[in-house]
């Protein structure tokens, strides 16, 4: 079974071949110095980008998987692309370059749920979809747009458990970066300075949320703001004052413990609630090595994380989403449902 598949939901654009369950190929084409002097990403650039981007990616990931362009019939037995969530735009050049693809291809387009992905990503094991999860299990799925807890009964069998009322995850550690003075990506930048730090860290808030699966991260983000003022004075940010390199090592460490001890607790109170003792974690956030080390240090429960390379967006992931539903034989061809659908369903 030879696929190809397309990614971009938000500022990666990627294309992947898969064939027999190992990955041929899976170029990634990061925006990330682009929206970097915005401290986020801009949907319009990011679309723009994609458009400009896709033509490279797609014929990188033709050639390093050695499948001749132009695609001729028969040279693929799927094409898949994300099919949300993610900017609308954005999604837009991946579904038509899949469309175009599978056209040309004379194959099905298996539209696939972007979290879906982080979470099966967790099956490659050194380019191959060699280490299959094993089902029921409880998702945590930890994004720059997306914090959900779902029960995952099976391949496309998934129950949103919760989600968060405001900021996802990696939305708070990119926007505490921001108030810290800290790059794009903030994930990565929070990480390395919490790191570094020292002593006695401030003391923020848990927010637990108890008698609920959802999250709230705004809070937390509020608080780290309020420390600053506290510190630097209320327009700290406009003036462009910035916490002394130790102390702000010691806010990034307190904040990631805030929201790493957050995650851990709701994702085992909820997998013990169900009686279950698998947990498997995926999107950006899980990259975080604090995060993995937590979970590692969980008692009772075998808990998969996917390998750091397959943590933030790639096409590889969205590729063996195809393959498990060709697999089980279930599957719609998504050129007949509405662009930007994102039910975790199949
Ligand atoms: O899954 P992803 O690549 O894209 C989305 O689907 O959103 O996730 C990107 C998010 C960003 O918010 C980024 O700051 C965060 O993942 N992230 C991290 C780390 N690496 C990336 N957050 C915490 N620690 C990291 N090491
Ligand atoms: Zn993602």
């Amino acid at each position: 079974m030879r696929i190809l598949a397309f990614e971009t939901t938000c500022d990666e654009t990627s294309a992947a071949v898969l064939e027999g369950g190992r990955l041929r190929s899976n170029e990634v084409f990061s925006q990330i110095s682009l929206h970097r002097k915005y401290s986020g990403v801009v949907p319009e650039l990011a679309s723009r980008a994609h458009l400009e981007k896709i033509p490279f990616v797609i014929g990188g990931a033709l050639r390093r998987a050695g499948v001749r362009a132009p695609l001729k019939k028969g040279a693929f037995d799927a094409v898949a692309f994300s099919r949300g969530p993610g900017l609308p735009g954005a999604l837009m050049v991946g579904r038509v370059a899949a469309e175009a693809a599978a056209e040309l291809a004379g194959a099905p387009l298996v539209g696939v749920n972007h979290l879906e992905g982080h979470l099966l990503a967790c099956e490659f094991a050194g380019g191959r979809a060699s280490e299959p999860l094993e089902f029921p299990l409880v998702a945590l799925l930890v994004s720059g747009g997306h914090t959900e807890l779902w029960h995952a009964r099976g391949y496309g069998d998934y129950r949103v458990l919760g989600r968060t009322r405001d900021d996802a995850a990696g939305e708070a550690f990119d926007k505490v970066a921001k108030l810290l003075g800290l790059p794009y990506p903030g994930g990565p930048a929070v990480e390395k300075e919490a790191a570094r730090a020292a002593g006695k860290v401030p003391d923020f808030p848990r927010p637990h949320m108890p008698g609920t699966r959802d999250f709230s991260f705004s809070g937390l983000k509020t608080a780290v703001s309020y420390y600053l003022a506290g510190r630097l004075g209320q327009d700290f940010y406009k003036r462009g004052l910035r916490l002394p390199p130790g102390d702000r090592a010691r806010v990034c460490r307190a904040f990631q413990d805030a929201v790493t001890e957050t995650l851990v607790k709701k994702t085992a109170d909820t997998a013990r609630s169900l009686g279950l003792k698998r947990i498997a974690v995926g999107g950006g956030v899980s990259a975080n090595g604090a995060l993995r080390a937590a979970f590692a240090r969980l008692q009772g429960f075998e808990v998969r994380f996917s390998e750091r390379a397959y943590c933030s967006d790639n096409a590889a992931m969205v590729a063996l989403c195809a393959l498990r539903r060709l697999e089980a034989g279930k599957y719609r061809n998504s050129l007949r449902v509405a662009p930007g659908l994102a039910d975790p369903g199949w």
